[in-house]
């Protein structure tokens, strides 16, 4: 990966089952936004996924599916060799693919992370929940492997839906540590969250977060064919009275389904409370008009996603590794020489 006067951007997603809208609309659509002004690393963090049981045909299959969705959302990782190839603008890779990761996660644990910063980790202890004693040691300790992640690369901000802002924070307080106690090597990071869409919640419940690990039918698949999601959509829950309004506190459920359509469709919040309010007689019509925005949606991401081979995601990943080793590798050098390993 040559240097260039670019900022950096770092992020990535666990190919740790299926994807939903909630990881498109709430980052991988901002990663697209922000590639043609960034020098922009997505990374497929395999590492994080083992945290919890993993069936490995299912993983090996999720890391390929993971950088098709990635391309699907128009993220542009290829040579531009093929026809109608799409110019290189980002690099995808396999967050196992660059040992820098887990060795500098390692010297984090050790020189810069305490436990107290762990024990106040939101999302261990949604994870965790009352298995606290029995989870791997791996899923308490996944925020410093996120932190290695992030700081390897001189990142300047970290694209995230709100859920991961705690653990950019986190990577921040380890860079600043690090720094101040060995001497300066990293950058300290940025968290970037969109204003609309960063907590996209689940449709059967929406005082929670959209998660690919609750039941099917609290998220809409990235893969769900546009029936499927239609059924979805017209089972969500919605609040009591009849307006079609934005409005969270009183109107959680409407107030997401809005977002959501606002988020596919790229109209104004606005503009679709009176659209709706004109052209609805109830909830169930609106629910319809998300629907089918979805299914538009779905359809045309869907024919993208399909158009991928394996080998070419393979060879995408390959040659994403061999950019951004060389430098992992500078920072993981400079690392261990402050610490006196080298
Ligand atoms: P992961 O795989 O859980 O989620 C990937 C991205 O999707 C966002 N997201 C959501 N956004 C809006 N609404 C939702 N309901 C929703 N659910 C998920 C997440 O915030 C995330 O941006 N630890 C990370 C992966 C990671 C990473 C990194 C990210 C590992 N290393 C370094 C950035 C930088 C995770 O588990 O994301």
């Amino acid at each position: 990966m040559s240097k260039t006067s670019k900022r950096t951007i770092f992020s990535g997603v666990q190919p740790s089952g299926t994807l939903h809208i909630g990881n498109y609309l709430g980052a991988i659509s901002n990663w697209v936004k922000m590639q043609d002004e960034y020098n922009s690393i997505f990374c497929v963090v395999d590492y994080h996924a083992i945290t919890v049981k993993q069936d490995p045909k299912e993983l090996s299959r999720n890391i390929l599916d993971v950088v098709k969705i990635y391309m699907a959302s128009g993220i542009s990782a290829g040579d531009g060799s093929a026809p109608g190839g799409s110019p290189e603008k980002s690099v995808i890779f396999q967050q196992s693919d660059v040992s820098a990761h887990t060795e500098l996660a390692w010297i984090l644990n050790c020189a810069a992370a305490r436990v107290s910063d762990l024990n106040k980790m939101t999302q261990f202890k949604d994870k965790a929940g009352e298995e606290k004693e029995n989870v791997s040691v791996g899923l308490y300790d996944y925020p410093i492997l996120m932190a290695a992640d992030i700081l390897l690369y001189d990142t300047d901000l970290v694209p995230v839906g709100e859920d991961q802002k705690q653990h950019v924070e986190l990577a921040r307080v380890l860079a600043r540590r690090f720094n101040s106690q060995y001497g300066k090597v990293f950058k300290v990071p940025g968290v970037e969250i969109k204003k609309e869409g960063a907590r996209i919640m689940a449709l059967d419940d929406p005082a929670k977060k959209m998660s690919k690990s609750a039941s099917p039918a609290s998220y809409i698949a990235l893969t769900d064919t546009p029936d499927v999601a239609a059924k979805k959509i017209m089972r969500a829950v919605t609040d009591s009275g009849y307006d079609i309004k934005y409005d969270k506190k009183n109107k959680p459920a409407i107030s997401n389904l809005l977002t959501i359509y606002s988020l596919i469709t790229g109209e104004d919040i606005k503009k679709l409370e009176i659209k709706c309010e004109r052209e609805c007689s109830g909830y169930g019509d609106f629910k319809k008009k998300v629907a089918e925005a979805l299914g538009e949606f779905l359809e045309t991401f869907q024919k993208k996603y399909n158009s991928f081979e394996d080998d070419e995601v393979r060879e995408i990943l390959k040659n994403g590794a061999e950019k951004v080793r060389p430098v992992a590798e500078e920072t993981l050098f400079m690392v261990k020489h402050k610490l006196g390993i080298i």
